[in-house]
């Protein structure tokens, strides 16, 4: 394993893994690999932890306040990762992604709008919908060359038939995904024409590989009127725990529709969170960059592990997150694939069904973690 090496610093071995509290590695019994969830393994920017260690030490745990300098780090992330200046006065607090999309469809709906996702796609999103009480429309993906490219025609009809919203996953978890400037455009210019709103849920952007170009949707001008992002460094900086995020327009009108959400909406991030997002933001990209090496060469040494050793499977490799979509259809397992695996090979992957009932032919493995338990985790899956 001595190409594995030199990677595999800033990563934890499994030991000390284990005794860790996260849903990670709680949720199986011990003798059971967790790469589902999307957490990564390696160990979070030293100058956050400097940051969070001095705040503990000084006791310093109330209640979040203004925090401007969220705002404007994100602002600064944004210009030097993909030449885009948002008006930071439109920046807003909120709890994470996933309370900040609820916030954001809870404050425009009503109980039993139309609201499109574009399956496969992220499972919470279907939770979250139905905690608004909201009818779901689901217009999949066209897996066209293995592409994964948006069903314009299929959501035109959709909104034509009176979808209010539309809930998009860009980057694309779990299909690793970018979804280009036409696309986008095309989707700003329906939700113009219907009157829709658009809610892009852009947490995986930072982690883009190098040749890719990340589109932010709020800075495609015909946007703007109705689009919606929500958004944190919490997936690209490994802070789920610490619970901050922001919701982000770029329209005068839109940020004022937006005053119907609750005000608490602010109060309810933590104090941790926000100034560590702000520290990720403004001083995290040496951290990241080494990160995205990882996860470059991880990527593809998912390709040639499966190659190795279940070459049926069908994987393509991701354009952004840390997430392989794989088809294992050639197991013979069906919709059970990942509740076998688990019971039976010990390791624990996300059925493909949490994101369509019609992708149980897949499963989502999360290489964030050393070469050493990816490959331990594909021979298990291949067993
Ligand atoms: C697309 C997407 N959105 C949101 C989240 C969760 O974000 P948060 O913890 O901020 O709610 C995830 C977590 O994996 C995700 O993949």
């Amino acid at each position: 394993m001595a190409k594995h090496f030199k990677i595999s610093l800033g990563m934890r071995d499994l030991a000390e893994l284990q005794k860790l509290h996260s849903s990670k590695w709680l949720r199986y019994p011990g003798d059971v690999l967790p790469m589902h969830v999307a957490e990564m393994d390696f160990e979070v920017d030293p100058g956050v932890r400097a940051m969070l260690t001095e705040m503990v030490a000084n006791s310093d745990l109330g209640y979040l306040g203004p925090i401007p300098e969220a705002a404007e780090a994100f602002v600064g992330f944004a210009q030097r990762h993909w030449g885009w200046t948002p008006d930071a006065a439109q920046v807003r607090m909120t709890t994470d992604v996933g309370v900040g999309v609820v916030e954001v469809i809870r404050a425009l709906s009503k109980t039993g709008d139309k609201v499109i996702v574009t399956s496969p796609v992220y499972h919470s999103f279907y939770m979250w919908l139905d905690e608004l009480k909201l009818t779901i429309v689901d217009v999949p993906l066209l897996p066209e060359d293995n592409e994964w490219i948006l069903d314009l025609a299929g959501i035109e009809a959709q909104f034509a038939a009176g979808a209010r919203f539309i809930l998009l996953s860009s980057p694309h978890n779990p299909v690793g995904r970018i979804h280009t400037l036409a696309e986008l455009t095309a989707i700003a210019e329906l939700s113009n024409k219907y009157n829709a709103y658009v809610v892009v849920d852009e947490i995986w952007a930072p982690l883009v590989f190098g040749e890719q170009k990340f589109v932010p949707y709020l800075s495609i001008p015909a946007a703007q009127r109705r689009g919606i992002v929500v958004t944190s460094s919490s997936k690209a900086f490994s802070l789920a725990g610490l619970k901050a995020a922001i919701i982000v327009t770029q329209n005068q009108e839109m940020f004022e529709e937006l005053n119907a959400m609750p005000e608490a909406n602010h109060w309810r991030a933590s104090l941790l969170g926000g100034f560590a997002m702000a520290k990720c933001f403004n001083d995290g990209d040496k951290w990241l960059a080494e990160t995205m090496a990882k996860l470059d060469h991880n990527r593809k040494l998912v390709k040639e592990l499966l190659a190795k050793y279940l070459p049926a499977a069908k994987y393509v490799i991701p354009e952004s997150t840390y997430l392989a979509w794989i088809d294992v259809s050639c197991l013979g397992l069906g919709d059970s694939a990942s509740d076998l695996l688990i019971e039976n090979n010990k390791v624990a992957f996300n059925p493909g069904t949490e994101f369509g009932d019609q992708f149980g032919a897949y499963i989502r493995l999360n290489f964030a973690t050393s070469p050493e338990i990816i490959e331990e985790g594909i021979k298990r899956l291949a067993s």
